[in-house]
């Protein structure tokens, strides 16, 4: 197999914050092969959002990387000085699409005027003297209407839905090979939220680019992602291609999470506790207070993340037992 165009590996990251230090992500791994759309999914709090500012090298400036790797095309982005991620990743390898258009777009400059800025900086060097000729086809690509015209209006002048395919212009505009989206569709109406996941995965598969989607809807995830991996309170806890994980889901809270979901729940409720606070994360499994099929070993022990069929991981030595009626 080829190696991943982006492999995370045991990545743990710290946050100084008022309450002392912030244990946010402990023992991350994921991969994402060339060509392939993979989700992360975990409840609101669990470190999606920090995980991609690690990879994009945007941590808050008291966080600090403390272990591991982030390997994009060879190179370790965890290790790599602010001006490499600044000029040669963030928004040029790597292109982000953010979950609120309106506060990724400024009011007070048209379009176009912002995207061509953007460009001038990211873009391609061939592409030099046809940056609005570009962009005119991305618009087109991401089928917003009237592209020519749509480069000399204001953001308020498009609705929701438009935005949010002016920022995926915006994201493919300097050639990305992957592209990161955090919950690009949360704020969208259903109808406008499956248009815009079907285009991105026409546009994902038409540029040959690969995709990390963060969300915390399984719907979603069923929807466009071939991969998906599991993060709870920092650590992953499963991951396997998508179909098998909703067929197969072994770990107590992939399993939980899968029963919450609309369409299988007989009866709409999350997972019985929260999402421990960072500060003071449980000791051994991270999950072992909610989890009702813990033992005294899941306080102490943090399990690895073990691989019992190549394409499938999971970090439980337990996930193999029958959960209680009343949790799966
Ligand atoms: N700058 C910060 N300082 C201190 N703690 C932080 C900071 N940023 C995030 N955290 C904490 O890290 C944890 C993970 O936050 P993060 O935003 O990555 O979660 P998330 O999975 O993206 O959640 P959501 O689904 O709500 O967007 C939370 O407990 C959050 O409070
Ligand atoms: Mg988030």
């Amino acid at each position: 197999m080829s190696e991943p165009l982006l492999k995370v590996s045991n990545l743990a990251v710290s946050i100084r914050g008022d309450e002392g230090v912030a244990r946010v992500l402990d023992r991350v791994d994921l991969e994402i092969p060339r060509g392939r759309i993979v989700g992360v999914v975990g409840e609101s709090g669990c470190g999606k959002s920090t995980l991609i500012k690690a990879i994009l090298g945007v941590l808050p400036p008291r966080a600090e990387i403390e272990a591991g790797e982030i390997l994009f095309e060879g190179r370790d982005l965890a290790h790599a000085s602010p001006q490499v991620l600044a000029r040669e990743v963030r928004g040029s390898a790597i292109g982000f699409i953010p979950q609120d258009p309106l506060l990724a777009l400024n009011p007070v400059f048209r379009v176009g005027t912002q995207m061509l800025e953007t460009m001038r900086w990211h873009a391609p060097p061939q592409w030099k003297g046809r940056h609005r000729e570009r962009l005119v086809e991305l618009l087109g690509a991401v089928q917003v209407p009237d592209p020519e015209k749509a480069l000399d209006r204001y953001p308020h002048e498009f609705s929701g839905g438009q935005r949010q395919r002016l920022l995926i212009a915006a994201a493919l505009s300097c050639q990305p090979r992957l592209l990161i989206a955090d919950e690009p569709t949360t704020a969208l109406d259903v109808t406008t939220q499956q248009q815009v996941l079907k285009l991105l995965r026409d546009l994902v598969a038409e540029f040959g680019l690969s995709m990390l989607f963060v969300t915390h809807d399984f719907g979603v995830v069923a929807q466009l992602c071939d991969d998906v991996s599991v993060i709870y309170a920092g650590q992953t806890v499963e991951a396997a291609p998508t179909r098998r994980l909703i067929d197969e889901a072994a770990h107590p809270y992939a399993r939980m999470l899968l029963a919450c979901h609309p369409d299988r729940a007989t009866e709409l409720g999350g997972i019985p506790g929260s999402v421990p606070s960072p500060y003071v994360p449980p000791t051994g499994c991270r999950f072992h207070p909610r989890c009702p099929i813990a033992v005294a070993e899941c306080t102490s022990r943090r399990p690895d993340l073990q691989r019992p069929s190549g394409d499938h991981s999971i970090a439980c030595p337990r996930h193999h037992l029958t959960l209680p009626e009343a949790a799966a």
